[in-house]
């Protein structure tokens, strides 16, 4: 395709860790830097453009204004509302205001990741910074909510691969969230689920059946409500995932879940 013909995305970084760009950048099917090669004009990325400072959000206004009604706005992070906006701030501006004008020329918009889709673990009671999920302050725009702390890496890019092919998001489910990834229990794919089905569990995570690789649901796992496509993607191209690693599904990609403790009991 031509450069011209792609889809141009600008990529704000709010209130959040990174760690969603460290998961994007690990997609092996297609490779991220396919995607953002050869697959969309990305225009602005504060952490994966060479560019910064002043003459980069001078392009970003450019860029906003060039293509504006036309370009998709991927949001990773929370935004921070108290005082202002000051807990997280870009460009010398709060990023709710960054947010608040990259939105209002933006065809459609991804929350990428639990900050930007649900507000994220600084939103944790009692949420000092008000942070809020990113359709909490914009509206008005298709949105796409792409909910992990962070999300699988082939989810990140399958999503924005969509929106590159069809120029459209994807179908949603009734959170907001694109069926072909949201879709499926943790719970409904987890290759431990012949042992929940048989009463198998580890009850303690050093106890025989913790080793044997029983069930982890005593010790917390909350793969039987959470959404996403861990066990049939897994991470790192295939290789593992929280369960397959010892631990319990934590709902990473459930709204709140940071705030649903005890994690380790049920
Ligand atoms: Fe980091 Fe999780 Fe927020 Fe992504 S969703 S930026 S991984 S805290
Ligand atoms: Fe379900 Fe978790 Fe047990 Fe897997 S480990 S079967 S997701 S409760
Ligand atoms: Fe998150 Fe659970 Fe997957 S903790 S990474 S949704 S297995």
């Amino acid at each position: 395709a031509e450069k011209a013909s792609l889809p141009v995305v600008v990529w704000l970084h709010g209130h959040e860790c990174t760690g969603c760009d460290e998961s994007f950048i690990r997609s092996q099917s297609p490779l991220a830097s396919d995607v953002v090669l050869n697959m969309i004009a990305l225009e602005y990325s504060d952490t994966l453009a060479a560019a910064a400072g002043a003459p980069f959000e001078h392009h970003l206004k450019e860029v906003r204004e060039k293509y504006a009604g036309k370009y998709l706005l991927a949001v990773e992070g929370g935004v921070p509302m108290a005082e202002g906006g000051i807990y997280c701030m870009v460009g010398g501006r709060p990023f709710a205001t960054a947010l608040k004008e990259a939105a209002q020329g933006a065809a459609a918009v991804i929350e990428y990741g639990s900050c930007a889709a649900w507000g994220g673990i600084q939103a944790a009671k009692p949420n000092p910074t008000q942070s809020l999920s990113v359709s909490e302050v914009i509206s008005g725009k298709p949105i796409v909510k792409v909910p992990g702390c962070p999300p699988v890496p082939e989810v990140m890019t399958g999503v924005i691969m969509h929106y590159a092919l069809f120029g459209a998001l994807p179908p949603l489910d009734s959170q907001g969230r694109p069926k072909q990834f949201f879709g499926n229990r943790i719970h409904d794919t987890c290759y431990r689920r012949p042992f929940f089905d048989s009463g198998m569990f580890a009850e303690k995570f050093d106890d025989a059946g913790a080793k044997a690789g029983w069930c982890l649901y005593k010790v917390g796992c909350r793969g039987p409500e959470t959404y996403n496509s861990c066990g049939n993607l897994r991470w790192w191209n295939g290789l593992s995932y929280p369960i397959q690693s010892g631990h319990g599904c934590i709902g990473c990609s459930s709204n709140n879940f940071w705030d649903m403790d005890p994690f380790y009991e049920r």
